[in-house]
């Protein structure tokens, strides 16, 4: 049976970085409320002239390194989800291709907001499964603060821009869930929830880009719900229990979220990757970004079990199991 396994991930994080204080100063807002309400300390800022298939090179290129991977040669496959691309068309991954010096092969975006890198990876796993392609470059990158209204403060405190990307090949494992790889993975999405979570433009409706509207209330309560429950499908599918995960790498949209979804789970708080405080919610690039700072500081090592949730705009939700 063939598995994708990860051989290599990066993240990079745009050098701007931008205080609660900071934003306190341009919005009627405080340190306290943000981080009583969210858990978020700081986030990046891309600065000008930086866009996602910039932050997604240098992403790419540490995941390429540690994986050993030479992509003019040896990379058949680029997925990259975001929802801020640098132009409606084409893919940003085309333009990260290029970037590359990577002729072969196939590259595309994945839009699913911040359930994106599970899309992605999901994706890339069923092309490399099916034999379309052996090695995959799967990046989450986001310039969210481009879509910001940076007026209305319930919008503007909660996000930053980043990006992360790992590395999947294509190996021979023996179907079990000792194998390393991607085990098992599950998408999810409800279009009646738009209204609850959107841009108010886009090159159809405005000739616009938009900025992001959101009833936070909302969102909240689903996401507790949705994430908690594809957390118990993809688990179920694998033919594992939760108790065997080892870590869990959420997507990163508010502290209070992330605790609430490990209680529900009855997951061990100290199992629970967060990187909120730091980055803020990055959209697509927040699961692989949190991913690589728990596989940098060592605390994901080889053979652990690894999942991964995120819930978006759409709504979009997910999970992805992977064994280190
Ligand atoms: O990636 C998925 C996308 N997003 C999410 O997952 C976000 C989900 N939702 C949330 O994280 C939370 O709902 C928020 C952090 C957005 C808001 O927290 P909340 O506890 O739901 O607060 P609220 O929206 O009910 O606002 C409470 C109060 C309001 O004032 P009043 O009406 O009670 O007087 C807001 O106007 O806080 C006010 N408020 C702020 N005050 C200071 C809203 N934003 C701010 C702010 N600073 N930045």
């Amino acid at each position: 049976m063939i598995r994708s396994v990860i051989q290599g991930c990066g993240s990079y994080l745009p050098p701007q970085l931008v205080t609660n204080d900071d934003l306190a100063k341009k919005v009627d807002t405080t340190d306290e409320w943000i981080q009583a309400r969210t858990g978020i300390r700081e986030r990046h800022i891309a600065g000008e002239g930086e866009l996602a298939s910039g932050l997604a090179l240098e992403a790419a290129r540490k995941a390429l390194a540690q994986a050993g991977i030479d992509p003019t040669t040896d990379l058949d496959l680029i997925v990259l989800a975001t929802t801020t691309p640098d132009d409606t068309f084409p893919a940003t991954a085309t333009t990260l291709q290029a970037a590359l010096g990577m002729t072969q092969g196939s590259a595309f975006d994945v839009q699913a907001v911040c359930s994106g890198f599970i899309y992605a990876m999901t994706v890339a796993d069923s092309l490399l499964r099916t034999g379309q392609a052996q090695t995959a470059l799967v990046v989450g990158a986001e310039v969210f603060s481009r879509i910001l209204d940076w007026e209305d403060r319930g919008t503007c405190v909660l996000f930053g821009d980043g990006a992360g990307a790992v590395v999947l090949k294509a190996e021979e494992g023996a179907g079990t869930t000792s194998d390393r790889g991607v085990l098992a993975t599950r998408l999810h999405s409800d279009g009646r929830m738009r209204e609850a979570l959107y841009v108010d433009g886009g090159p159809g409706r405005t000739g616009t880009v938009g900025h992001v509207r959101m009833q936070g209330k909302e969102v909240f309560r689903h996401a507790v719900v949705n994430m908690a429950k594809v957390v118990e499908e993809v688990v179920a599918e694998a033919g594992i229990s939760l108790a065997d995960i080892d870590w869990l790498v959420p997507h990163q949209a508010n502290k209070r979220i992330l605790d609430s979804t490990a209680k529900k789970l009855g997951i061990d708080p100290a199992k629970v990757v967060i990187t909120v405080d730091q980055h803020a919610n990055t959209s697509a690039a927040s699961v692989p970004l949190a991913l690589d700072v728990a596989v940098q500081d060592g605390r994901i090592k080889r053979g652990d079990l690894v999942l991964m949730e995120a819930m978006g705009g759409g709504f979009t939700w997910g999970a992805c199991l992977v064994r280190w």
